[in-house]
């Protein structure tokens, strides 16, 4: 019997809440699967950094390695400034381990209430593939003339040949086997340096594949469009900072943040890859139990997916969406009254 070896990291809030319902899934389907999985859980958090000092020890990505994949919650809390969890965890380890793709499906599911309520799940299905490693998350800028009147801050972005062609050649790969459509998001009229240069790489990337449809839209009026007209949409490529705003606009229309999943990805597989829900740590709601866990679930039929166990995270998302559809066993965001554990154990007893 084949065992992965997976570290949990919980995190925060509602992280930790949501990631106990996704390896009680996990852990379900692998039994069923006949698999198995070595969970080792780490406490690098908010909650550390209160006590230590550190989000994580400054050996932490030499202890994620050898593992076959990463579970993360969410990290961040009141108290601790938001860029202190962001790149004292999240940045440093999408980067070590060049988890260059981050990928957001968006899906339909049945028995949520979208803003598209009557829309099918064929109608709203796509896929944004976000750049996770450079872009306008970049640490290279600083603040000016401090408490003078002529006190200025410089924020620079970093965009690479390298880095943003394999991120647009991997969403060209992935509507390959989809529906054949990439919509690439751009802002050149107004960012005329950055966006121009990934315009020109998109368009020489985009002739590499003759029978994918290609487009660039503006992001702004990309996000009207995945409102208006989320059928014209299969995959979606954007830097950093647009794949980020785009995949939580993407989730809110799909029925909210408690039902979207994410994956930071080292598609040549020469590191671990990291799994996480694209939702934060929710503090407002914070060990109420109240917590959608379906995003974390889903979040972890990705990770089954990149181990190779496609029967499995099928089946995982199979249990999602007839739990949903029943609608017996519905936590408060998705009009319901189960608690977190309640929700996930339905889940992982719908896996039979
Ligand atoms: P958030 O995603 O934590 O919460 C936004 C809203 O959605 C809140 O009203 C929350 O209650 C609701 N929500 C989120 N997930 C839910 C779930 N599973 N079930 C039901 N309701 C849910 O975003 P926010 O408030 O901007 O950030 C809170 C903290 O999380 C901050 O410290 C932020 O930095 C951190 N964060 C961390 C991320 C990560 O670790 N990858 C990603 C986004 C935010
Ligand atoms: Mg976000």
């Amino acid at each position: 019997m084949s065992t992965y070896r997976i570290a949990g990291i919980p995190g925060d809030g509602i992280g930790v809440d949501v990631t106990i319902e996704a390896r009680k899934v996990l852990d379900r389907a692998a039994e069923l699967h006949g698999f198995g999985l070595e969970w080792t859980e780490f406490d690098w958090s908010c909650e550390r950094y209160s006590r230590t000092g550190t989000m994580m020890p400054a050996e932490g990505v030499e202890q994620l390695a050898p593992f076959d994949a990463i579970l993360l919650g969410a990290v961040g809390f009141p108290g601790v400034p938001d860029h202190v969890s962001l790149w004292g965890l999240l940045i440093p380890l999408r980067r070590a381990f060049a988890q260059y793709v981050n990928l957001r499906p968006v899906k339909l599911l049945p028995g949520t209430t979208s803003v598209l309520a009557g829309r099918s799940a064929e109608e709203l299905e796509m896929v944004i593939v976000r750049e996770n490693s450079e872009g306008e998350y970049s640490a290279i800028g600083g603040r000016h003339n401090t408490g003078q009147p002529g006190e200025f801050v410089l924020q620079e972005s970093v965009f690479t040949r390298v880095g943003v062609q394999r991120i647009i050649r991997y969403a060209f790969e992935l509507a390959v086997n989809r529906k054949g459509r990439v919509c690439s998001a751009t802002k050149s009229n107004g960012l005329i340096h950055s966006m121009p240069y990934w315009d020109e790489i998109f368009a020489e990337v985009a002739a590499e594949y003759p029978n994918v449809a290609s487009e660039q839209c503006h992001v702004d009026a990309l996000a009207a469009r995945m409102v208006q007209q989320p059928e014209r949409l299969d995959v979606v490529v954007a830097s950093n900072l647009f794949g980020d705003i785009l995949s939580d606009l993407a989730a809110a229309v799909t029925g909210g943040l408690g039902m979207a999943p994410s994956g930071n990805i080292n598609p040549p597989g020469e590191f671990p890859s990291m799994f996480e829900a694209v939702h934060g740590s929710a503090p407002d709601i914070a060990g109420q139990g109240i917590a959608n866990p379906v995003a974390q679930v889903l979040t972890g039929a990705m990770l089954l997916e990149h181990l190779g166990r496609t029967g499995a995270a099928n089946a995982v998302t199979t249990a999602v969406e007839k739990v949903l559809a029943e609608g017996a066993v519905a936590t408060p965001d998705l009009g319901g009254t189960a608690t977190t554990a309640q929700l996930g154990s339905a889940i992982a007893a719908a896996l039979g």
